[in-house]
């Protein structure tokens, strides 16, 4: 068994900086979780009180049902991945696999079938006797996590462990390691994941659930499609998705069950909705995600239309980008690339109509961004 549970953890640094402010979690026996956010909100500190490399400043640490505040990291059932690989230059991946096996004392035949089971996994039975100079940064990474499993812990940590691999290669290590993942829990060696990255599409892609951080405090501990769709406030709203969700300066008029909305000069009744809003008169923010925001189209149900002028567009192969400037705003649309002619059409500078679907629209409190659809 080896849930991680967090219990009112903190964290401050000797200069008297407060890192992590009172986090409470549980992740579950086998479970893959990404801790995901901008530079700085603590993924690296969190994940390092976890392997027992940074102390605990207050809360409780549990692995499994041991309480783990003050147990050296070679008792805790973790191994940990790093961003730099940290292999020893010196030694041949065989040994870099080895040595921890070794340390611990364990028997030789132990230790080489550990590595062989671990290359063979890995794919990388062909390069155990290259020393790490001799290695691409995606064979590097690759032997790096096999040092990590040939330890056979229980609680896998990754501290963005692919962010020094370019692009191509950072996707398909991406789904290598959630592969390794899934085939381990089907191998009955199930083991529980903490991986942290700050990029979403990494967290969205290969997290069960995601714990969105900002400076030491969760935003949301949820799965990808409850982020997706039901952010708990605008941080979250505009940190998942790319592009972002546009976030507009809105007015909200309850009458009874009847709301209105007023943005960006046009006004339109609300699609019925749980919100869950006290006084008549407040001033919100709109989200709406650029896949419903909809460009020169005929008239739709439960949406307002806007007049203003494209300010750039980006074609990605399969989709387009279209930017639109309304006054001081910029709205951002998601067209598939397949609806070619009105795509060729739009052109820099130009007038254009687009269409805020506001049954996809998102409210959120405009002082604390709060999201005001009562779910959370
Ligand atoms: N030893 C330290 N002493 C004081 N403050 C620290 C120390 N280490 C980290 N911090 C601060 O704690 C906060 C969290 O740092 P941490 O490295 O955990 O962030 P992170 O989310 O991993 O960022 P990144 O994405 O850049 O790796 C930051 O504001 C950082 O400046
Ligand atoms: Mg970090």
């Amino acid at each position: 068994m080896a849930s991680v549970t967090l219990n009112k953890i903190a964290k401050v640094y000797p200069n008297g900086f407060k890192a992590v402010h009172d986090i409470d979690f549980k992740i579950n026996d086998g479970e893959f979780v990404v801790l995901v956010g901008p530079s700085g909100c603590a993924k690296s500190t969190l994940l390092r009180m976890v392997a027992g490399l940074e102390s605990i400043t207050s809360g409780e640490l549990k692995i499994g049902d041991k309480v783990v505040n003050r147990a050296p990291p070679k008792d805790r059932g973790a191994a940990m991945v790093f961003q730099n690989y940290a292999l020893y230059p010196h030694m041949k991946v065989r040994e870099n696999l080895a040595f921890g096996l070794k340390l611990q004392g364990l028997p030789k035949e132990e230790v080489n079938s550990r590595v062989l089971d671990a290359a063979k996994l890995l794919e990388i039975e062909t390069l155990l006797d290259r020393f790490p100079r001799q290695l691409s940064g995606g064979q590097s990474q690759r032997v790096a996590v096999g040092r990590a499993i040939v330890k056979k812990p229980q609680v896998f940590l990754f501290d963005e462990p692919l962010s020094n691999l370019d692009a191509k290669l950072r996707a398909s290590m991406r789904v290598r390691i959630t592969e390794l993942h899934q085939q381990l829990k089907a191998a009955g060696l199930p083991c529980t994941v903490i991986y942290v990255t700050h990029d979403q599409i990494e967290a969205m892609t290969m997290g069960e659930r995601i714990c969105v951080l900002k400076e030491g405090r969760i935003q949301q501990f949820d799965t990808p499609s409850m982020l997706y769709n039901q952010p708990a406030n605008t941080f979250v709203a505009s940190f998942i998705g790319s592009p972002e969700m546009n976030i507009l300066d809105a007015h909200l008029s309850v009458d009874g069950n009847a709301r209105t909305v007023t943005l960006l000069g046009g006004k339109s009744r609300l699609p019925e909705s749980k919100l869950s809003v006290h006084g008549t008169e407040l001033a919100i923010k709109l989200g709406l995600r650029p896949e419903n925001v909809l460009v020169n189209a005929s008239d739709e149900k439960d949406v307002l239309w806007i007049d203003c002028e494209i300010s750039h567009i980006e074609y990605m192969g399969s989709e387009v980008f279209a930017y639109f400037r309304v006054g001081d705003s910029t709205i951002t649309s998601r067209l598939p690339a397949s609806q070619a002619t009105l795509v060729s059409s739009l052109k820099r500078g130009d007038k254009a109509r687009i269409g805020l679907q506001l049954l996809h629209s998102h409210l959120f409190d405009a002082e604390t961004g709060v999201n005001l659809n009562s779910t959370h």
